[in-house]
């Protein structure tokens, strides 16, 4: 039997509680305290932005993009990016980056940042930022914190604390 095909589509209103079913199943409690949840509590994600997957109409993984500022600097910040565990190493994680990133380039978002393992996101283009060029308010390791330019030289001249940029239109 062939497998049933995998959707990607935005996020809605009405995914609010199987996405945070989703995150507490795989980050836990622990996820409130976390320097990036609070970075993206200040703002709030968007939804246009935002991807789930699923196999007809069941979700099986997430992605969220969040308006914030570095420095002066418009950007977005991703995550939480999660996959169901039975539908892992599918490709899924790839194509909800690969779906969010190429939408905030259609509509004309420059940079997105992110916390999380460089080897895995280098496969979309994420690179370490420089030590010290961008903060969050939290303990953060430094190799974690990574950028992708969405136009040639984005990131150039852009530093200083990262927080939610409430003024996002
Ligand atoms: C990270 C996660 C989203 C990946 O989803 P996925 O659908 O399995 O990813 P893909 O199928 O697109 O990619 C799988 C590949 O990435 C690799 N990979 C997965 N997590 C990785 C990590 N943390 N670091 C490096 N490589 C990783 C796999 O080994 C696999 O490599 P291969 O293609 O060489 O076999 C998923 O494992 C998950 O939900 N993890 C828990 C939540 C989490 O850690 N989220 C990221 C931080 S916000």
């Amino acid at each position: 039997m062939s497998e049933p095909s995998i959707t990607i589509l935005p996020e809605t209103l009405d995914d609010a509680a199987a996405i945070e079913r989703l995150h507490e199943r795989t980050f836990g409690p622990g996820r409130f305290a976390k320097t990036a949840y609070r970075v993206r509590e200040g703002g709030g994600h968007r939804l246009e932005l935002s991807f789930t997957a699923r196999i007809g109409t069941l979700m099986i993984g997430s992605v969220r993009l969040t308006p914030v500022r570095v420095g002066e600097a418009k950007a977005l910040l991703l995550g939480p990016l999660t996959v169901e565990p039975p539908f892992r190493q599918r490709g899924i994680g790839q194509a909800l980056i690969t779906r969010a990133l190429a939408e905030a380039k259609a509509r004309d978002h420059r940079l997105v940042i992110l916390v999380g393992d460089e080897p895995y996101y280098a496969r979309n283009g994420f690179k370490r930022i420089p030590k010290g060029r961008a903060t969050l308010p939290g303990p953060v390791d430094p190799a974690r914190m990574l950028v992708c330019e969405l136009s040639d030289g984005a990131f150039v001249n852009v530093a200083g604390p990262i927080r939610p940029d409430r003024d996002a239109q």
